[in-house]
């Protein structure tokens, strides 16, 4: 665990990445296993009947395996390879949604998710009639069971919220509000993007029915991401995308589709990435959750106590250091979000300013953007100081007194 493991600190001397929460870099065992493949078992796998394309295959499958096993699904079936979560949640959407929703339904969706858990089912509502509702949150971003109770009516179809928040950081206790939903006859529809990388997800335990998330934040490459799906959910839905390998039989009028998880997986797939998301599983699990929380959760401790005593820093979400999974998201008064980002990349500090693909969220904070700073298991104490000096500047920096 350390900044050695990943050559983009080499390349850039001197660079301190603290945008972890938009995407993780990557160590060079992942870099060594997608290379590898590339050099010595590339083939189209499951086509070819030669023994290259056998290791092609073997290579993909035994990556869903170690996903399977890495969220604890209980079958290689309820494992589809996808670009990333956007994708996933677009075929649940599409596909799960288009089929089963219609004008007398709701969809409800937590306030806070990013776009990806949102704009799909804002087309999915349109062309069903079905209706969009909203969980509101706290200002610590967290959403009670009572509001959730509330909310949920016997309409209500699906709910769609992520695991931890990409802004706030906040955990949301999805096993208590599967049991919630599941207990109104309602699905939930989970994105794991910010925390299959950070904590240990268990997708029987928390009872998930979809859980998306991408592989370029668990120190995967881009372009390879997972959607879970419980399998009779999957077995009754339809392909989303159509046309090679995603067949058992084609005739001129008609097809019949390839059994799961084929029969969402169309086209030519991305061993490489799979390899990739395999060999950073390895690396996670070779450092282990337990000091993964303690490493990211000591590191965001040593910045929120120092932030909070910066004269015009303003940090959102909880004032619990521990509840924000190493995402530090804030706002300095008077400066510009974009000036408080370009302040710190002239300082060689890697921060994210925008709306972070939560403006719903930010139209409910009541601001139109924000600063976040996000932590990897690259980062230390070093990273932290150079921070929080750079932050301590910032206001002066744009002309303000102090
Ligand atoms: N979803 C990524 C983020 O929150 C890009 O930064």
């Amino acid at each position: 665990m350390n900044k050695q493991d990943f050559p983009v600190f080499a390349a850039n001397p001197g660079l301190v990445y603290l945008d972890s929460a938009a995407t993780a870099q990557k160590p060079q065992s992942v870099m060594d296993a997608v290379q590898h493949y590339y050099a010595a078992e590339n083939a189209n796998p499951m086509r070819g009947l030669y023994g290259l394309s056998v290791k092609a295959t073997d290579a993909y499958e035994n990556a869903r395996e170690a996903v399977r096993n890495f969220i604890h699904a209980g079958s290689r079936k309820e494992i589809i390879f996808t670009r990333n979560a956007t994708e996933s949640l677009n075929l649940v959407a599409y596909s799960w949604g288009m089929q089963n929703l219609c004008g007398s339904d709701e969809i409800l969706i937590a306030v806070s998710e990013h776009h990806s858990n949102l704009v799909p089912w804002q087309i999915v509502s349109q062309r069903t009639g079905a209706k969009l509702r909203f969980l509101e949150c706290d200002k610590s971003g967290s959403f009670s069971e009572e509001s959730l109770k509330n909310a949920l009516t016997m309409h209500t179809k699906i709910f769609a919220i992520a695991q931890i928040s990409n802004v706030f950081g906040a955990l949301n206790p999805i096993g208590t509000f599967a049991e919630i939903c599941h207990n109104n006859g309602t699905l939930i529809v989970c994105d794991g993007t910010q925390s299959v990388p950070h904590i240990p997800v268990d997708v029987q335990a928390i009872q998930v029915d979809f859980l998306a998330f991408s592989g370029h934040k668990m120190y995967a490459p881009m372009g390879i991401g997972v959607l879970y799906g419980r399998r009779e959910l999957l077995e009754s839905m339809p392909p989303f995308l159509s046309g090679g390998e995603m067949i058992e039989y084609v005739q001129r009028e008609s097809a019949v589709y390839a059994e799961l998880p084929h029969k969402f997986e169309a086209g030519t797939v991305n061993v490489g990435g799979a390899v990739g998301l395999h060999a950073a599983i390895g690396f996670i699990n070779g450092i282990g959750f337990d000091r993964i929380q303690q490493h990211e959760n000591r590191l965001a401790t040593l910045a929120f106590a120092q932030m909070r005593d910066i004269p015009g820093v303003q940090i959102i979400g909880s004032s619990d250091a521990a509840a924000h999974h190493g995402i530090i998201t804030f706002t300095v008064d008077g400066v510009h979000p974009h000036d408080i980002a370009a302040i710190f990349d002239a300082d060689g500090i890697a921060i994210r300013a925008g709306h972070h693909c939560a403006q719903p969220l930010h139209q409910f904070l009541g601001v139109p953007s924000t600063v976040r700073m996000s932590i990897g298991l690259y980062n230390d104490e070093q990273d932290i100081d150079r921070f929080i000096s750079t932050l301590k500047t910032v206001r002066r920096r744009m002309g303000y007194a102090g």
